[in-house]
């Protein structure tokens, strides 16, 4: 008579989630987080991943274009013809040329241009400038207020939450108020007639840390 055949070798059962240990012996938190690692169990050992970048938030970058905000002359590029010289400032932000995504979800990618003569500007600033236009950080350095004032006689910034003023011709320096730090400034370039970032903003944007 043909023998029935043999059922394959079953794997052998754990005895216990700890196979070295008797079931009721102590586990120290140790010999634990080890196995937990070996075994993977209970740990998330997914790298941590760092949380999406919104481009709208990203600061300005070189080779940006300078547009106007969007409730403003549809957001178009700014360019040479639309800045006055000695005129008040015109608020901008930076727009990703290639996904033509606005940087306007941060307020510290404000924009501030203002437009003199070369022979007006400090050396120092007149390398930031593009054909009498410079731009500069439109948030305050004192407690962080929008720069959204401006000194018609005397042609300088104003900050409106506690009277700082800053020289455009002169990189910002304070000439009044209790801001401690000029406003940082973007350094300019032309393609035809349009504004581009030529570098980064020049400083730490906004307030001072608290300490
Ligand atoms: S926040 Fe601008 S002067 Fe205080």
């Amino acid at each position: 008579m043909a023998k029935p055949p043999e059922h394959p070798a079953l794997p052998a059962r754990p005895r216990s989630a700890s196979l070295d240990h008797p079931i009721d012996a102590p586990i120290s938190r140790r010999r634990l987080l080890q196995a937990a690692v070996a075994g993977g169990i209970g740990v998330n050992l997914a790298p941590v991943m760092a949380k999406p970048t919104d481009p709208r938030k990203e600061p300005p970058q070189t080779g940006d274009d300078i547009v106007f905000p969007s409730w403003q002359n549809d957001g178009r590029a700014v360019s040479l013809q639309d800045i006055e010289i000695a005129s008040p400032p015109i608020l901008a932000y930076p727009r990703d040329p290639t996904t033509q995504i606005v940087r306007d979800k941060s307020r510290l990618n404000q924009i501030l241009l203002v437009r003199f003569s070369d022979e007006d500007f400090s050396k120092e600033t007149q390398e930031f400038t593009a054909s009498g236009v410079v731009a500069y950080s439109g948030v305050c350095t004192h407690t962080g207020c929008s720069v959204t004032e401006w000194d018609l006689e005397a042609k300088n910034f104003l900050c409106p939450c506690h009277a700082s003023r800053f020289d455009p011709r002169n990189s910002a320096r304070i000439v009044g108020g209790p801001a401690l730090r000029p406003l940082p400034m973007l350094a300019l370039a032309l393609e035809g007639e349009y504004l581009k970032v030529r570098a980064p903003f020049n400083a730490r944007l906004g307030a001072n840390k608290k300490k």
